[in-house]
């Protein structure tokens, strides 16, 4: 039985990718390793939790020895790696929490694959979910391609930038087999309330300002999170070893269009007067070093593995804000404790 280490399965994509797996491919061992940090959270996984062929595992990838003891106990053929903290604002106020997970935390698990593996690396797999935030920000023309040289702007795309290096380094010193994918942003269910898109769902069911960083013209490609755990499998069971594939949605957004696409959406929903939700839109001191614009060409992965997005992006978003209005323990879950104290700080404008 092939046996896959998933690591950061209880967080948003990771859930989805996860599940995907479990139920995919009941002849596969999924095994779970979370940290359970603030945007983990196993309620994501309920539903195969009593799966035979799913093992949950509460541990911190920064620990080196426990990392070791894991590959010897399981023997992992292959490892999907997600695990990190995500978020570009946490990162500005806390830049060593993203060295720690995002650099030490995947050099610990490279160093305990190859140790493990050393004897019969061909037949192992290193998958690394990386972002396309490490190609820096473009101007108002032009696409990131698979070959596009990295300039990460922010502490969480510089830490992405680093375990994306390492990940190739530990390819070309240990002939170690990898795969990287870097995705533009994703959304639907699952995601923390602290990212756009949920952050406003959440704040125009409680009537609260939804904070738009400086004019709100920034602009991200935006992707249904399924459709990123889809390419997560092709590229995984039909990838070309060694190489690089860019996933992304052809489907770029300024910020402030999104946010009221989305609360059109929203009062349809509440069935609230048409322009409610718009009223709670605020615009506030501009996020440092905000990216401009991510646009991703995703031709490689289209014409080589045959990929491309199932949703129209208006049907992923009603999808998505379905989910959070049917979801409301979830949310309540979430944004109680730890976070709680972190949003009222970064947002108490
Ligand atoms: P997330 O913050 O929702 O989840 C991260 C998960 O990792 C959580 O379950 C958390 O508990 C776990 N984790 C954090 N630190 C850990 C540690 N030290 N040890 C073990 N587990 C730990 O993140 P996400 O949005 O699901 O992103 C998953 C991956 O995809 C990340 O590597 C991220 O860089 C990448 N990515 C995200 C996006 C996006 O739009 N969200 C886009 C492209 C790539
Ligand atoms: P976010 O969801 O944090 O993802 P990322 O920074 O990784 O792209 O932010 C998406 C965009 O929305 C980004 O340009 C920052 C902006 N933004 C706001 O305008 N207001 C907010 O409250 C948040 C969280 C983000």
């Amino acid at each position: 039985m092939k046996r896959i280490l998933i690591t950061g399965g209880a967080g948003f994509i990771g859930s989805h990718v996860v599940r995907l797996f479990v139920n995919s491919y009941p002849d596969v061992q999924i095994f779970n390793l979370d940290k359970l940090t603030y945007a983990g959270n196993l309620e994501n996984l309920k539903d195969i939790e009593q799966a035979e062929n799913y093992q949950f595992i509460h541990e911190d990838i920064v620990n080196a020895d426990a990392l070791h003891q894991l590959f010897t106990e399981h023997q992992f053929d292959s490892v999907i790696h997600l695990a990190a903290e995500s978020h570009v604002d946490r990162s500005i106020s806390d830049p060593l929490a993203f060295v720690n997970t995002n650099v030490i935390g995947t050099v610990n698990l490279l160093n305990a694959a190859v140790a493990a593996w050393k004897d019969d690396l061909d037949n192992k797999l290193f998958y690394h979910i990386s972002t396309d935030e490490v190609y820096g920000s473009l101007g108002e023309t032009g696409y990131f391609l698979e070959d596009t040289a990295y300039d990460p702007k922010s502490p969480y795309s510089a830490s992405k930038a680093s375990s994306d290096h390492f990940v190739r380094a530990y390819q070309n010193t240990y002939q170690l087999p990898i795969f990287i994918s870097n995705c533009s942003n994703n959304y639907g269910p699952h995601q923390f309330p602290e990212k756009l898109l949920p952050l406003c769902i959440n704040n125009v069911q409680n009537s609260k300002p939804l904070p738009i960083y400086g004019k709100g013209d920034n602009i991200r490609d935006w992707l249904y999170v399924e459709d990123h755990a889809r390419a997560i499998d092709l590229i995984f069971h039909q990838g070309k070893k060694g190489e690089t594939y860019n996933i992304g949605g052809f489907n770029e957004w300024k910020n402030i269009d999104i946010v009221k696409l989305l609360c059109a959406i929203m009062d349809r929903k509440l069935s609230q007067d048409s322009g409610t939700s718009e009223q709670l839109i605020t615009y506030v001191t501009d996020r440092a070093g905000h990216d401009m614009r991510y646009a991703i060409d995703a031709s490689k992965i289209k014409s080589e593995l045959g990929w491309r997005p199932s949703l129209q992006f208006e049907e992923g978003l009603e999808k998505t804000v379905d989910w959070y209005l049917e979801n409301q323990t979830w949310l309540d879950n979430v944004t109680s404790g730890s976070y709680q104290q972190y949003y009222h700080k970064q947002y108490q404008q």
